[in-house]
């Protein structure tokens, strides 16, 4: 048959489960079709450390045996098939307790597939059209490591990595751990180095294509962030202090329940309490950890506006500083450019004339300086 000839060619290795399973490869890659899924383990130079399992071949179905071997399950299965559904949740099933972080790669855009993914405990969903390219990134959170050239390494794999340490960062606070510097420093060096090789708008057109809404939302405003202070001639340091905030700015967010912050449209009076709870509740994550009190501040004061009408303390105008009041426009207009499922994406020329009529809120000379990088990201 010509699709066992492909194997031969693409796959080094197509395992059945339980050869899989007796051998000490790093992840598991269940698919529904093995010619695909060889092709994009293949693309990103995974061939040593993935073992392919075909969910369809019923002979790959066994009882479970001991999988303490695997560091991550990938899913490259469609959702449009209850049986392909239930095939992939047989093998799932077959971890128990012990099941290592699942990553589903989306092959439809709906909601439908995202909530399938869901409702299977997936730890990360990405787009299956860019798997070779996100994956190893997104691998790395959990331990896998997949050889790469960082000289070499494309916009896309840089904004991959960028997203991947900031899903730590928000995966440590949210289960309780503290944040390091360290690994604040690393994601604000991603970013950095992203936006040397690339401009805004090389990395916006990458993170408008992550589906986690408070993953892409931190990683645009840290962009423009990191590309403001830029602009506006700041020194590294203070850059890097600009970037870091950035950031940080929502990691409050982490503690905030999934269906309010991926709620489609508008929040109801009690979910928009909860969620305005966010600021305080990441100054409080972030105390006492050795970061300063200039991104503690910016953290907890994000949505102040200078005439007092922000929250979480009414502060105004001379008790907002300069850091806060830059993260704040990067953070409006990021608000504003994200790219959903559910909504049209509003042009970064729109999203500024919005700051340009929040006078009295925002600094406008701030505002003013913004909009080449807004115009640069229409
Ligand atoms: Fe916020
Ligand atoms: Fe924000």
């Amino acid at each position: 048959m010509d699709i066992l000839k492909h194997h031969q060619i693409y796959a080094a290795r197509v395992f059945t489960m339980d050869q899989a399973l007796d051998l000490s490869c790093s992840t598991l890659f269940l698919t529904d079709n093995v010619l695909r899924g060889s092709q994009i383990v293949k693309d990103m130079a995974a061939l040593d450390i993935c073992n392919i399992v075909d969910i369809i071949d019923p002979d790959q179905i066994f009882s479970r045996r001991e999988s303490h071997a695997f560091k991550a399950i990938v899913s490259d299965v469609s959702f449009i098939s209850s049986s392909t559904i239930g095939a992939l949740r047989q093998h799932l099933d077959r971890f128990q307790d012990n099941r290592p972080p699942l990553f589903c790669l989306l092959h439809e855009s709906a909601a439908r597939s995202r909530a399938q993914a869901h409702a299977l405990g997936a730890f990360q969903t990405l787009p299956a059209t860019r798997a070779a390219r996100l994956l190893p990134a997104a691998l790395s959170t959990v331990g896998v490591a997949i050889a790469h050239q960082p000289e070499s390494l494309s916009i896309d794999r840089k904004v991959a990595l960028a997203n991947a340490a900031l899903i730590r960062l928000f995966h440590v606070a949210g289960s309780g751990g503290g944040v390091t510097l360290q690994a604040l420093t690393t994601a604000g060096e991603i970013v950095e180095t992203a936006l040397c090789s690339s401009n805004i708008r090389g990395w916006l057109e990458v993170v408008w294509q992550f589906d986690n809404a408070t993953h892409q939302h931190c990683l645009l405003v840290a962009g423009l962030a990191a590309a403001f202070g830029r602009q506006l001639g700041m020194s590294r340091a203070d850059c890097q202090r600009l970037t870091h905030a950035a950031l940080l700015h929502d990691l409050g967010k982490s503690r905030i329940p999934i269906a309010i912050l991926n709620k489609p449209g508008r929040l109801n009076t009690i979910e928009t309490a909860i969620m305005h709870e966010h600021p305080a509740l990441g100054h409080a994550m972030l105390g006492g950890q050795g970061f300063s009190e200039d991104i503690l501040t910016v953290v907890r004061s994000h949505h102040e506006y200078l005439d007092g009408s922000g929250y979480p303390d009414g502060l105004t105008d001379t008790d907002i500083p300069d850091l806060v009041r830059l993260v704040t426009i990067c953070d409006i207009f990021g608000a504003l450019i994200e790219r959903r499922s559910y909504k049209e994406p509003m042009s970064g020329v729109k999203a500024y004339a919005i700051l340009e009529s929040m006078t009295g809120k925002l600094d406008m000379d701030l505002v003013h300086a913004f909009r080449p990088l807004a115009e640069l990201a229409g």
